[in-house]
């Protein structure tokens, strides 16, 4: 990977260094665009190689505030490489955005072993590898800034209320919301600076979200996912699906000393689907 840089945008986030996981689309892109307006400087991953299109694409519109590095969340190997990196730099991270996700639906009895597995080694494994291994470096990080430093771990609604033939995918962010709640209460306790919070996303309109979608329109929930986009629009109190930015101001609040109190908590960004 290439060197790390930074920027001259000064903001919440001047001078601190992110990590976004999944960082190439959707949520994590989003989260990226909104750190570096408020003057983070980012280390990007995700599965792309480091020449693929969507990476360049990527820097570009992050216009030298960020870098990428291509790395499986799964893969304990990746994360002592994106130690590496970092550890190449200043060997602190400020923030970290445990964003990777897969959506997994179908019925209990449809879902095999290894599904099971692939999908709790994205959604859960991955956050529990990356703290585990980037703890130093979140603990130098954390010395640096007011609010300590602050792990974003991105779980969804599906975390909080179960749905139909989406276990595998509510057990899987079901572990990362206590998780969560787990190493906040671990770092808190032992006087470390570090938080660590989730995020609880309702239906945001990303690419994951509609192939997910596209899976039950083949299995004959709706005529196509126009006709699903907006029968879930109708049953969302505020009458619309959700975009990546609304989900990317509330991680920069949670990146930010304007959340210094917060730790073990969570945020429901959902246009109110789960008030009802
Ligand atoms: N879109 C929604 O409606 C919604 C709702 C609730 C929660 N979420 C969660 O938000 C997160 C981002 O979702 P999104 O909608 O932006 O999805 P997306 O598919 O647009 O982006 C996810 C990114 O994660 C990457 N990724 C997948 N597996 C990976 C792995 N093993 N290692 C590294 N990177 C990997 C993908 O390549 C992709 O770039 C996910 O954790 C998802 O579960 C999304």
């Amino acid at each position: 990977m290439a060197t790390l840089t930074g920027n001259g945008v000064h903001g919440r986030l001047a001078g601190r260094m992110a990590l976004i996981t999944g960082g190439l689309r959707g949520i994590g892109l989003a989260c990226a665009k909104r750190f570096a307006a408020e003057g983070a400087t980012l280390l990007l991953s995700d599965l792309d190689p480091l020449d693929a299109p969507a990476v360049r694409a990527a820097l570009a519109e992050l216009d030298g505030a960020a870098d990428y590095i291509r790395a499986d969340v799964t893969s304990e190997q990746d994360w002592l490489s994106i130690r590496a990196a970092l550890d190449e730099g200043s060997g602190k991270l400020h923030i970290l955005v445990n964003n990777a996700g897969i959506d997994q639906t179908g019925a209990i009895d449809s879902i095999s072993l290894d599904l099971w597995h692939h999908v709790m080694d994205i959604n859960a494994t991955g956050p529990f590898l990356a703290a585990r291994t980037l703890l130093p470096q979140l603990a130098r990080g954390g010395a640096d800034v007011r609010g300590g430093a602050s792990v974003i771990n991105i779980s969804s609604i599906m975390g909080i209320v179960g749905h139909a033939e989406a276990s595998a995918y509510n057990a899987s962010k079901g572990a990362l919301r206590l998780f969560t709640k787990g190493i906040a209460m671990e770092w808190a306790q032992a006087g470390m600076a570090i938080r660590a919070n989730s995020i609880h996303p309702g239906c945001i309109f990303t690419a994951l979200l509609e192939s997910g979608f596209q899976n039950w329109v083949e299995r004959g929930y709706a005529a196509s996912v126009d006709d699903l986009v907006e029968a879930m629009a109708a049953k969302t109190p505020m009458g619309r699906l959700g975009r990546p930015e609304d989900v990317a101001a509330a991680a920069a609040f949670l990146a930010s000393d304007d959340s210094a109190y917060m730790t073990g908590t969570e945020l429901v960004i959902d246009g109110g689907w789960t008030a009802q």
